[in-house]
């Protein structure tokens, strides 16, 4: 609760919604127990002289966008850097492990990375609790860490070692309660989250805290574990509850069933979630997601030049459209980059001394300055989704205090 006391009740209750995110580099895949390649020598643009940077990412798995969109943005950021010559005069090398979205494989990749690669720096999670898992890792071994897209606090409170390039779960809890109650006039909600991920979990409460404090009512909280797929019984009880919204702070797969299976039980209120919906995959839920909302990092419709050259040079070199979490990756990968460029070695100590001394560093998702707990403070975007594909709505800026 220190972060919540951090961002600072009155100043968010101040904020106003402002109507109005393998390539040539060697990029090993999976391969946890064993076999597999080891960031070699072998078939890379890597050569010995080359700085080795390791992303760990759910490539496979429920979760799979997440960990592709980010180490696509990665990787365009790493081909950027290595066409205009490299860090301090060397190539970087890219070495992308599979973690298949699980706890335990995070941890034998991260290892791996750490022990055997010898990686100066790690980019990753995504999910919070697996950054929880790698993080613990690479501060014991004295490894900057920066997470692209992690939003749970403890994840930074890990150690001095571990950064984020995104914004806190306080205020993105606090962005989707204000959308709902002063955007959208709601007062009744019920939230439907997932018990087994620190994210879910932890953006529940968030949510909770500041809808009761705008004067909101939450009639019931239902909950579900890892890997489930029916939530017939959970919407059953919400639709008893009659509430005019669900806040559901989940991750895409989910949220796709339990849009459709909310639909069948008649439920027809809006959903209104955070960045974990972010994905292509939320058009598998066809209708069932029309005038339901979101909070996340980045809008393609955002005019900065920033965002649309990297929309135009990310869709150019993988035909597809960035989420926001491609944009985070990006945004990780030159961070790191330009600390490297300005710490006096690479060093663990050295890098993570200038990884913290970021200040507004023009990312695709924003001015990123990196604050006294390691986090970045930044303004929201809200998206509505229409036939599974989400538009931008509204801007939430960033907690002033
Ligand atoms: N913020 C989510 C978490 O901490 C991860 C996420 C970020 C998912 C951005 C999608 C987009 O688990």
């Amino acid at each position: 609760m220190m972060a919540l006391g951090r961002i600072g009740r009155a100043a968010l209750a101040g904020l106003l919604l402002a109507i109005g995110a393998a390539g040539l580099i060697g990029c090993e895949k999976g391969a946890p127990s064993g076999g597999g390649g080891s960031g070699g020598a072998g078939g890379s643009a890597g050569n010995d002289e080359s700085i080795k940077v390791g992303h760990y990412a759910s490539i496979t798995g429920s979760e799979a966008t997440f960990g592709q969109s980010t180490d696509n943005g990665i990787k365009l950021a790493v081909e950027e850097r290595n066409a205009a010559g490299g860090v301090k005069g060397r190539q970087i090398k890219l070495i992308t492990y599979d973690n298949q979205g699980k706890q335990q494989e995070t941890t034998t990749v991260v290892t791996r990375l750490v022990q055997q690669d010898k990686v100066v720096a790690l980019l990753g999670e995504v999910a919070s609790s697996r950054s929880m898992a790698g993080g613990p890792i690479a501060q014991k071994a004295g490894v900057p860490m920066i997470t692209p897209s992690s939003t749970n606090p403890d994840v930074t409170a890990i150690g001095d070692m571990i950064f984020r390039v995104c914004f806190i779960d306080p205020f993105q809890g606090y962005v989707g309660a204000k959308f709902a109650k002063d955007n959208l006039g709601k007062t009744r909600a019920a939230t439907l989250y997932n018990r087994a991920q620190a994210y879910s979990d932890g953006l529940n409460n968030n949510f909770i805290e500041s809808f009761q404090e705008m004067g909101g009512t939450v009639v019931t909280q239902q909950a579900y574990g890892d890997g489930d797929n029916d939530f017939s019984a959970q919407l059953a009880a919400i639709k008893e509850a009659n509430v005019e919204f669900i806040y559901v702070p989940g991750y895409y797969t989910e949220v796709v069933n339990i849009a459709k299976q909310a639909r069948k039980l008649g439920l027809n209120i809006p959903l209104i979630g955070g960045d974990g919906w972010d994905s292509e995959e939320l058009k598998n839920a066809g209708d069932a997601l029309d005038g339901c909302y979101f909070s996340n990092h980045y809008a393609k419709e955002d005019t900065r030049p920033e965002v649309q050259e990297f929309i135009k040079k990310y869709t150019a070199k993988f035909d597809s459209e960035p989420d926001g979490l491609a944009a985070l990756g990006y945004d990780a990968a030159r961070l790191l980059f330009d600390a490297m460029d300005k710490a006096p070695s690479l060093d663990g100590q050295a890098l993570a001394a200038q990884i913290a001394k970021t200040k507004g560093f023009a990312g695709v998702t924003g001015r990123i300055t990196i604050d006294a707990d390691r986090n970045a403070n930044k303004d929201a975007v809200v998206l509505e989704i229409t036939n599974g594909v989400p538009k931008y709505v509204a801007t939430v800026p960033a907690p002033t205090e």
